[in-house]
């Protein structure tokens, strides 16, 4: 009876905690999938009933974060170093609607489990703005990172990094491993939804640290992937707790750690695959469930051939079906076949993505025909509304011909899906190399002068020389692209406007960029002509001082570049804003008037600011720039008085995320 009874709990407890299957001494744990009592969460974070520790839970701005609920001890007393050790986890990480992760995740030591004061998105729920690069941060943490931060000088936007103390990796690399047999390098595409086992090591003689990636079945690769000597007994304090953190930007991700032991001074303990549970299913446009299960049971071979031949067929047509109404003859030249941008692209690898911005990837093809190199753009859209207007506008736009505007050579359209065809430029985009740290790869001078009058004369032709007047609405660095002779290009224009048409009409949406927006914008809703000469002012500014309009997380006012460009003026100490790293090579008339032009097309009163006409006229030196008295009240005084939609403004432009466009993006959902 006895027996019977503790065989029955036996058998519940086992159905009950089937999911997870934990070991822990005093040097070492094993987990193989969790339950929410192993854990200590916060923010997002859950564990599901299959096992899956899911740090993030889909929606977009939030972080998460789960620790091994007691600190351990990496010293066997006070005055000892950091003894080795080795961590080893299983992640997955899994986009939810489109086949985008942001910002990551990352495995942390830390003294502390309070991360309230983390921020989200790039900062990956692990630091802050004020707190990063601290060294009172004792933070040891391995990032696995599905974006490209240019501030924290992130390698790529697939990437794994050592960090102590700071986003900033000490080392990183591309995610992947290396074969042990031949020493070839093979690609690891973070957010495939695919489990990954990451091994974190220590060894405390060499104060080498390892970091090792490979896929869920293959063994540990004998070469790490990431590897470099940094004494953790500087960094790390006793006791430490041990976890994980992850965040979301404005994309919604799952990030998901499935497996996870430590040994102290020990090799982990090894996590066995076949326990684990798997990776959630969702956002994967998986063939149905019956062809799954019918398909092995039908028995006879002919059923099973018909079978995967109609698969086949229907899998073919629905892979590149594009949608098509006759209204789009008129546009034929325009429009490429979904075949041929699939073949180009060699199926929208990673590896050849240029790069992503608030619309979405941006992949390098080459034409299968003409061989031509071309960027394609892939935008994803939910609404039908105004789609229509907006091809109609996206072909007209395709017309507009001048060397200084990116060319769009075409689009595809999709369900749910446009892709827009534009030449290559090979030497990408402006913001690059302002914000780039070393200095080789910095713009003279004389560089970003032609580049500022490129941008001007494209700009001139969209608002006067063409047929029609075209507002570009986001006019910004990144938007800015390099062709091969370093001439200055505007691109994405018109882009803008498919909010405008695909959106619910009673919420008007501003779209545009923080830092670039007019005043006037916010309160009216209205781009103009004149707002796009408000951005282009604060462009030319940017370009000069090498700044960001707006420093990330604006506290004091002095982050407005522009405010900050005025109080030097005010002083008579404009030319110490030009950007450092220009060093000697300059014409002092040249810089300070394309700063004082930037002042005056970004006045806070429209009816200040010059025509784009004027701009180049000023430019060329045709005509002198009008006698602007320096204030000594900041630009963002002056619009506050001038206008009182400004409080609307601030509360709008800082919505969110790092732009307000994104967040725009995301939440129209
Ligand atoms: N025509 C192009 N040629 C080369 N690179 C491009 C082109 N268009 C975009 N890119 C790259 O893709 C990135 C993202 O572009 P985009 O989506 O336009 O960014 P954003 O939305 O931030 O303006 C750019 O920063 C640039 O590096
Ligand atoms: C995600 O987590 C946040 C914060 O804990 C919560 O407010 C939100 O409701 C969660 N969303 C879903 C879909 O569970
Ligand atoms: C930044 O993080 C630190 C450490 O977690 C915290 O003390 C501080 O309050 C945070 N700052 C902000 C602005 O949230
Ligand atoms: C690492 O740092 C600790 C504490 O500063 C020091 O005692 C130790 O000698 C260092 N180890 C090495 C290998 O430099």
């Amino acid at each position: 009876m006895e027996h019977l009874s503790f065989l029955l709990h036996f058998l519940l407890s086992l159905a009950l905690n089937h999911a997870s299957f934990a070991t822990a001494n005093n040097d070492q744990f094993l987990y193989s999938g969790f339950s929410s009592n192993d854990l200590t969460l916060d923010g997002a974070a859950t564990v599901t009933p299959d096992g899956v520790l899911q740090l993030t839970n889909g929606t977009v701005h939030l972080k998460g974060h789960a620790f091994y609920p007691t600190p351990w001890q990496f010293r066997k007393s006070p005055n000892e170093v950091v003894h080795s050790f080795s961590i080893t986890f299983v992640f997955g990480m899994v986009p939810v609607y489109s086949d985008q992760c942001t910002d990551g995740m990352t495995f942390l030591i830390s003294p502390s489990k309070d991360f309230s004061g983390a921020q989200t998105s790039q900062y990956l729920g692990l630091l802050n703005k004020t707190a990063d690069g601290k060294s009172s941060n004792h933070i040891f943490a391995v990032e696995l990172d599905s974006s490209q931060n240019t501030e924290f000088k992130d390698i790529n936007d697939n990437h794994v990094g050592i960090n102590i103390n700071s986003l900033t990796s000490v080392k990183a690399q591309p995610a992947g491993f290396y074969d042990d047999k031949n020493g070839v390098f093979n690609n690891l595409f973070l957010i495939s939804r695919k489990e990954m086992q990451v091994w974190v090591d220590y060894d405390a003689e060499n104060t080498r640290i390892s970091v090792t990636m490979a896929p869920l079945k293959v063994a540990k690769p004998l070469r790490p992937l990431v590897s470099d000597i940094y004494n953790l007994s500087t960094v790390l304090q006793d006791p430490s707790y041990i976890g994980f953190s992850a965040s979301t930007g404005p994309i919604d991700s799952l990030y998901c750690v499935l497996g996870w032991s430590l040994g102290i001074n020990r090799p982990a303990p090894a996590i066995d695959v076949s326990k684990l549970p798997r990776l959630p299913r969702i956002g994967t446009r998986r063939q149905s469930k019956v062809l799954e299960i019918v398909l092995p049971i039908a028995s006879g071979t002919f059923i099973f051939l018909v079978g995967t031949a109609i698969i086949l067929l229907v899998r073919r047509r629905m892979k590149f079906a594009e949608l098509h109404e006759d209204w789009e003859d008129d546009y034929g030249p325009h429009r490429f076949s979904y075949k041929d941008l699939y073949d180009a692209t060699e199926g929208f690898h990673y590896k050849n993505v240029l790069g992503h911005g608030g619309f979405g990837k941006v992949y390098k093809g080459v034409l299968p025909v003409s061989k031509l190199e071309v960027a394609v753009k892939r935008v994803s859209h939910e609404s039908k509304q105004g789609i229509k207007e907006f091809i109609a506008e996206i072909v007209s736009i395709g017309r507009l011909r001048h060397r200084n505007i990116v060319q769009l050579l075409g689009y595809c359209r999709r369900r749910g899906e446009l892709l827009l065809v534009y030449d290559y430029m090979s030497n990408g985009s402006l913001d690059k190399y302002l914000y780039s740290d070393e200095g080789k790869d910095t713009l003279e001078w004389f560089q970003r002068f032609e580049i500022i009058k490129g941008v001007a004369s494209g700009l001139f032709y969209l608002h006067e020389r063409w047929e029609k007047v075209v507002i570009h609405r986001d006019i910004k660095a990144s938007n800015v692209l390099l062709d091969n002779e370093m001439n200055g290009r505007l691109g994405d224009f018109g882009l803008a406007r498919l909010y405008d048409h695909g959106t619910d009409p009673q919420t008007t949406r501003v779209v545009g960029t923080m830092g670039y927006f007019a005043p006037e914008l916010a309160r009216t809703g209205k781009a103009t002509p004149l707002t796009d000469v408000y951005a282009f002012g604060i462009f030319i500014v940017e370009v000069t001082c090498g700044r960001r309009p707006i420093d990330n997380l604006v506290e004091d006012s002095s982050e407005i570049l522009i405010d900050w460009v005025v109080e030097h003026w005010h002083r008579g100490s404009l030319i110490d804003t030009l950007d450092r790293r220009i060093q000697g090579n300059y014409d002092a008339d040249e810089v300070c008037l394309v700063l004082k032009l930037g002042l005056l097309c970004a006045h806070p009163f429209s009816n200040a600011r010059p025509s784009m006409r004027q701009v180049m006229q000023y430019l060329d030196g045709e005509r002198p720039l009008p006698e602007l008295m320096p204030t000594n009240l900041s630009y963002s005084m002056l619009a506050t008085m001038h206008n009182e939609g400004f409080s609307q403004y601030t509360s709008l432009a800082f919505t969110g995320g790092s732009n307000a466009m994104t967040s725009s993006f995301s939440s129209g959902r």
